[in-house]
């Protein structure tokens, strides 16, 4: 029998490219037979994460025969103190991107559209699509009347209509680092009609020191159709345990609820998470580093002579004269794997996350020999 599985999948599947993850060092290093690769492109914290926050998984590895805490119990409570909000407003995700799946399980139908910025995140298209309904995708600003590449919100009201029940912000977005600042946040989320709920995506909220930038997470009481998602994946250096959140009114909590799989964050990922939010040193340093390190790779790059999308965020997307992915290809033969953005829509950049500061001369260094 000759099986076509793609004409039986959801026609929302078919038309899906998987998800591109960054390069492994490992894998790197197997493949060129090279070693002491390094890695920038998946904007992981190159100081790893709180050591209070290992000791606690460690721990919590004894009981791993047992089930985890199905309701995140502990996390969820000192989330909702950190927030000063209900411990029901909190959604636990197996990493934020669980909990943007759970958003348009919840939301979205093949009847329905989401909307959401041209270059944001890329698992937007993706939980979209799964679900059937139709993504409006706002073209970004231009740079003339905001931040080149930065979401135009003005662009993506107008796409919002009667069959609109989803809108995704990434603030700063990835991978072009923009982000929006408190007024004009607002002023878009308090004209949306009642009928549209907003996520916005702050996964790298720690990151962001510009006064103007909003916690969208104080603003769930003024604005019940919020949704607020933050990770521990960035700053808190947890990427590999995968644990995520969203802050909402609870009626919407309980909704993902119900979508939910039982026990989708494990219980040493709960327990690291738990202990990471006291190491507030651990986050200080990432940050400091975080900035130190943006810095040396703006300057290194601005005396490349290349252009590069001012960043609130650990990375920088880039350009250059060659195609991204051929700079790629000779970067990764230089033991250096960054993100190339050409499945963005942008073939000419390239996005580098902000690693140690020998990671960072090395990476300079690299890229010198390459377009040289
Ligand atoms: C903007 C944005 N949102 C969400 C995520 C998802 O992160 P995680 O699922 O690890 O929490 C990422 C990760 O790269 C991201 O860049």
């Amino acid at each position: 029998m000759d099986n076509n599985f793609t004409d039986l999948a959801a026609p929302g599947v078919r038309a899906l490219q998987p998800y591109q993850p960054g390069k492994p060092v490992a894998e790197l290093e197997r493949e060129y037979g090279i070693h002491d690769a390094v890695k920038l492109a998946s904007n992981e914290n190159p100081y790893g994460p709180s050591s209070l926050a290992i000791a606690a998984a460690g721990q919590a590895l004894q009981d791993i025969s047992r089930y985890p805490e199905g309701s995140g119990y502990l996390l969820t409570e000192r989330l909702a103190g950190k927030h000063q909000v209900s411990s029901e407003c909190i959604t636990l995700g197996n990493g934020s991107n669980d909990v943007l799946d759970l958003v348009a399980r919840v939301f979205l139908t093949p009847d329905h559209e989401a909307v959401y910025s041209q270059y944001a995140f890329a698992v937007y298209p993706i939980v979209v699509q799964a679900a059937g309904a139709l993504p409006q995708v706002a073209a970004a600003h231009d740079g003339s009347h905001g931040p080149a590449y930065g979401h135009d919100l003005a662009a993506m009201s107008k796409l919002i209509g009667s069959n609109t029940r989803l809108v995704f912000i990434a603030n700063p977005n990835n991978p072009t680092g923009t982000w929006l600042n408190s007024d004009e946040l607002q002023a878009f989320i308090a004209g949306l009609p009642g009928h549209v709920m907003v996520v916005v995506d702050e996964a790298y909220f720690e990151y962001v020191d510009y006064l103007q930038y909003p916690d969208t997470s104080g603003w769930l009481e003024r604005y019940p159709n919020l949704i607020v998602t933050r990770t521990f994946s960035k700053a808190y250096g947890l990427a590999g345990l995968r644990v995520g959140y969203s802050l909402s009114h609870p009626d919407v909590a309980g909704l993902l609820n119900r979508v939910r799989q039982p026990f989708n964050v494990n219980q040493p990922a709960q327990a690291a998470a738990l202990a990471a939010l006291d190491d507030y040193a651990h986050i200080e340093e990432t940050v400091r580093g975080n900035h130190q390190g943006r810095q040396q790779l703006a300057a290194g790059l601005e005396r490349l002579g290349l252009s590069y999308i001012e960043s609130a965020g650990n990375f920088i997307a880039f350009e250059t004269a060659r195609p991204g992915m051929d700079v790629y290809h000779d970067l990764l033969q230089e033991g250096m794997i960054v993100r190339p953005l050409a499945n963005y829509g942008m073939p000419y950049h390239l996005r580098v996350t902000v690693g140690l500061e020998e990671e960072n001369r090395r990476f300079l260094e690299a890229l010198e020999r390459v377009l040289s």
